[in-house]
């Protein structure tokens, strides 16, 4: 199992490239599946999540040729409408394929998603939603069995907003028959994204990038070549390397019109950022200030930047208090963040933090994906080596990571 050594106190300086988005990417790879044309994808990120997924998609005779960052997909000859328990149970996004397979072959055979570290994160929207546009399901030995001729479009109201659960149907409507309303739909810039490439295909979608999404069912859709959209997220996170560490980094390939919310808290913790339309500069030359938020749906602030985002309160001048409103367990990195000497309680989704002088380093373990990024962040500004394990779960979502913060200056490294 890797592990990253870190040596902290290092400043950070100079450029990083940013990648493809890891949550558009999934998406975006199964609406291949929807179309007997070539898909020709660019900007999609080295993560282990779409080798994954690739490999899963492969499975069902989804042509698929990669070449770095390009992948062209083609959905000519699938003959197996079905995502296996071994393929599911390593990563959730798999459920993706449901909607798409449904929706172009009228069956699909999906296994149902285990509970993972931060929540137990059911499916049942995704269900009720096609059974809405007339999919018969039943839940046999731990699979979905979903049947129907041909999808009708109807109105669906989702209890609750849903990214993958807004994915689903949206690519399912796509090839209904007549209109489709999703009432609830997620923003997240992820989410357009994928409606971006959708109407490519040719779909017939209105209100892209509102929580309205009206599609028209067409009877097939074409090929299409798309840019992935890059990822806020790792943005996100390197900026939060840089408010801990202290530096002068530069980011590239970055949209900075769809990280509002982050900007906005990274400003009040005092970093000073230069933004162009793909591209931001940050200096860090002081203690960060504490910020306080509650993590919402966007645009509000994103539960994926909330682990981050901790790590710099635990190293400011004073208190803050972070609530996670999203998933009910996602604080697994509070321990492992006091160990490195964080002054850090949870009470239910509320985390009250102190913040420190200096942390000092540790051995750590990483819980989930954005709890490793968060504990390399902490182990950037402790003083000292900090030795983080089971670093699978950050290459799941982080192409590369230890590479690209070596090259500002950080010193770390993979050990097998
Ligand atoms: C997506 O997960 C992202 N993953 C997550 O990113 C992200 O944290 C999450 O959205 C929230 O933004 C991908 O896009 C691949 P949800 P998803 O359905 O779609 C409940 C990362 O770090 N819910 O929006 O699985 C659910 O339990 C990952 O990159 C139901 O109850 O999240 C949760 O409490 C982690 N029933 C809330 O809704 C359902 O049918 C939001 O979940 C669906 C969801």
């Amino acid at each position: 199992m890797d592990k990253l050594l870190i040596q902290g106190g290092k400043r950070l300086s100079g450029e990083i490239a940013i990648s493809g988005a890891k949550n558009a990417a999934l998406p975006i790879l199964c609406a291949g599946l929807l179309t007997a044309g070539d898909l020709e994808l660019s900007n999609v990120p080295h993560l282990h999540d779409v080798a994954t997924m690739l490999k899963l998609l492969g499975q069902t005779g989804l042509q698929v040729k990669q070449d770095g960052e390009r992948v062209t997909l083609n959905g000519s000859a699938i003959t197996r409408l079905e995502a296996p328990y071994e393929m599911v149970k390593t990563m959730r996004a798999s459920i993706l394929v449901l909607g798409p397979l449904l929706a172009r072959f009228g069956e699909a055979k999906v296994s149902l998603p285990g509970g993972c570290a931060i929540g137990s994160r059911p499916v049942d929207q995704h269900i009720k939603g096609l059974q809405a546009l007339g999919a018969e399901i039943s839940i046999e030995g731990g699979y979905i069995y979903a049947k129907c001729k041909k999808l009708k479009g109807t109105r669906i109201v989702t209890d609750m907003i849903t990214v993958t659960g807004t994915e689903n149907l949206l690519m399912a409507a796509t090839l209904a028959e007549g209109e489709t309303i999703l009432e609830n739909a997620a923003r997240e810039p992820e989410v357009t994204d994928l409606a971006h490439l959708l109407v490519a295909m040719g779909a017939k979608i209105e209100g892209i990038g509102t929580d309205r999404l009206v599609i028209q069912g067409v009877p097939e859709l074409h090929g299409a070549k798309h840019a992935v959209i890059s990822d806020r997220i790792e943005a996100a996170t390197f900026l939060c390397a840089v408010a801990a560490a202290g530096g002068d980094i530069t980011l590239r390939n970055t949209r900075t019109d769809i990280m509002d919310a982050a900007l906005d808290k990274l400003r009040e913790m005092g970093l000073e950022m230069t933004i162009g339309d793909n591209w931001i500069r940050a200096q860090m030359n002081r203690r960060p200030t504490p910020v306080s938020f509650r993590t919402t749906e966007y645009p509000g602030f994103p539960t994926d930047m909330q682990a981050q985002f901790m790590a710099v309160n635990t190293v400011a001048d004073g208190a803050s208090r972070v609530t996670e409103t999203i998933f009910e367990n996602r604080f697994m990195h509070v321990q492992e963040m006091n160990r490195l000497g964080a002054a850090i309680e949870t009470d239910g989704n509320t985390a009250f933090i102190k913040g420190v002088e200096q942390l000092i380093g540790a051995p750590v373990m990483a819980t989930d994906l954005r709890a490793s990024a968060s504990l390399v962040i902490a182990a950037l500004a402790a003083r000292g080596e900090t030795l983080v394990d089971r670093i699978y779960h950050l290459d799941r979502g982080y192409d590369r990571m230890e590479v690209k913060l070596s090259a500002v200056g950080a010193d770390i490294r993979r050990i097998k």
